[in-house]
């Protein structure tokens, strides 16, 4: 890992104009870099981010008129959230990851990827993986996992294609043609390494026929691994990941270099040996042992400091350039996501000591917090990075129209804080109404009643996603405009690698 800024420059300057280690394009491919797998990646984000959350507002929307599932099976709430979560998790999340991680990795160490079938491979084979996804788990068929919901052929496909992606990232660390690995890299390895690890050990099965298998695990053991799993998919798939996007876009918009590289390694090192050990908080007054429990919500206020430290670290990047948050709505869309990344990473370790728990757990204010992080940080930080990547690899100055990202932003944002303080407000209602009790010791309220009082606020959650999502719409547009405009400007062959002064 780099200790100094200059450290991810100095290699292009050393390279400038000598060619040396640049092989020499083939007939098929001015660039240096591939960059179509970027673009694939890039579309499908958007595409399956549409879907996600569209299917995501249709659930708000079933939650506030149940009369919407239309009494058709597969489009009942049961079988649309697992669709929703994997889809905005894995397909929009999971997409723009492959997107980023794989430009990052490139401009970074100065070299293309190692094998552009094997990056074909990965492209469609994700596809493939998410569309079955999607297919079977409409048609009903669940590990009845949360987050892991995929039956055993679907986790083997994942697992390769998986796989497949971990040799192609760490292929090209090992090729690079600078010495240090930019400390992006480092998040994007780790997130990448722990999450084959979760995703094979928790999926662990034996299948009895093709739609249906048995987890290895059972009661208590099974619980603890899913909820190990559980909580390390937030803290590596939406969050050590994300941290690689912002570890490179940041710096790149701002035109900057990182505030600190020193604590850019203790955040690392600090953030992926404590997250392992916050799983339990998922499990508060359950069956598991209490000092387990216990465990988890003393990890869980630890990770406090290494989050607000990176987030810091991220914020403070801007340290002498802020005004250029009046002007550039692609780095509100990022520093925007660093505070909501803050106020989730806050709320979480409340969340986890036992007393609060005993007063959030089961209640909308879970809901409220997952979206802090997915809508805030998780969406602001991914279209951010998207906005700042895209006009790169088609080679134009910007995207079609700044004004329209800058609406994107708004009404972005706008819909979060509907969303999550409709959610905070309910949940915290249904909450104190459930443990009301009468002097006699009988409930004051019933649970019928709690629903009528949280009823409104499903409506604000509702208006807050047609919000994000009519963003989504926006945003589609102006890439499409962007890539016609990339279409009809002149081919510009690319000789060398381009793009990676960093900071
Ligand atoms: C238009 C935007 C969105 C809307 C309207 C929406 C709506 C919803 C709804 C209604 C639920 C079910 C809540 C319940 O069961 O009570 C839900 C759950 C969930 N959503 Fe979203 N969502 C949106 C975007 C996202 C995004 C972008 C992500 C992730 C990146 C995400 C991640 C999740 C997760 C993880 C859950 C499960 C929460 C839990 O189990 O506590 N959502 N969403
Ligand atoms: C310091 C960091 C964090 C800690 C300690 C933490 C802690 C917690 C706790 C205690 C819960 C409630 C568990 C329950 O009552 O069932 C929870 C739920 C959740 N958090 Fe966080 N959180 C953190 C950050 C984040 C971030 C950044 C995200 C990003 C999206 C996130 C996503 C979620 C999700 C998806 C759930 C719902 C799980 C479920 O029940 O389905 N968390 N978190």
């Amino acid at each position: 890992m780099t200790a100094h800024p200059e450290a991810a420059t100095a290699p292009t300057q050393a390279r400038a104009g000598a060619g040396r280690s640049t092989p020499a394009p083939r007939a098929n491919d001015p660039g240096f870099y591939n960059d179509k797998v970027v673009r694939q990646f890039t579309y499908a984000s958007i595409f399956w981010g549409i879907v996600g959350m569209l299917v995501g507002v249709l659930i708000a929307a079933q939650l506030y008129w149940p009369a919407l599932n239309f009494e058709i099976p597969w489009l009942s709430f049961g079988r649309l959230r697992p669709i929703h979560t994997n889809g905005v998790i894995f397909a929009f999340g999971g997409s723009a990851l492959f997107a980023t991680s794989l430009y990052i990795v490139q401009r970074t160490c100065h070299v293309r990827l190692i094998s552009d079938r094997l990056a074909s491979f990965v492209f469609w084979g994700w596809q493939l993986a998410l569309v079955a996804a999607v297919v079977t788990m409409a048609a009903g068929q669940t590990q009845a996992k949360e987050y892991a919901e995929m039956e055993w052929h679907v986790d083997l496909l994942i697992a390769v294609v998986w796989v497949a992606y971990g040799w192609l990232f760490f292929g090209t660390i090992t090729r690079r043609k600078v010495p240090h690995i930019y400390v992006a890299n480092w998040f994007f390895g780790a997130y990448i390494i722990a999450i084959a690890l979760l995703h094979i050990v928790n999926n662990l099965a034996i299948p009895v026929d093709w739609t249906k298998s048995y987890s290895v695990y059972t009661g208590a053991v099974d619980a603890m691994a899913q909820w190990w799993y559980g909580h390390n998919a937030v803290g590596f798939m939406l969050t050590t990941s994300y941290l690689g996007m912002m570890y490179y876009f940041v710096p790149k918009q701002a035109g900057r270099p990182i505030y600190s590289y020193r604590l850019s390694i203790v955040h690392f090192w600090a953030l992926i040996s404590v997250y392992m050990w916050a799983g339990p908080h998922h499990l508060h007054y359950t069956a598991l042992p209490d000092w387990v429990q216990s465990v988890g919500m003393v990890f869980s206020l630890i990770l406090l400091a290494p989050s607000w430290g990176g987030a810091i670290n991220g914020i403070m990047t801007l340290s002498g350039v802020w005004h250029k948050l009046r002007t550039d709505p692609i780095l509100k869309f990022l520093i925007v996501a660093l505070s909501f990344y803050m106020i989730a990473t806050f709320e979480g370790p409340l969340l986890s000591i036992k007393t609060v728990n005993s007063l959030s757990h089961y209640t909308d204010w879970t809901v409220g917090h997952v979206h802090a992080g997915a809508l805030g940080w998780v969406a602001m930080i991914t279209i951010g990075s998207l906005y700042s990547m895209y006009p790169r690899i088609l080679g134009l100055p910007s995207m079609y129209s700044v004004k329209l990202i800058d609406v994107h932003f708004w009404v972005h944002t706008i819909g979060v804080v509907f969303y999550i303080s409709a959610m905070w407000i309910a949940g915290i209602t249904q909450g104190l109404m459930w443990r009301a009790t009468n002097g006699d010791g009988t409930l004051t309220y019933s649970f019928v009643e709690s629903l009528n009082a949280t009823y409104p606020y499903y409506l604000g959650r509702l208006l807050g996603g047609l919000m994000v999502f009519a963003g989504m719409l926006v945003m589609a547009y102006n890439f499409w405009r962007t890539w016609q405009a990339g279409r009809d400007a002149a081919p510009q062959p690319v000789l060398a690698p381009r793009d990676d002064v960093h900071g």
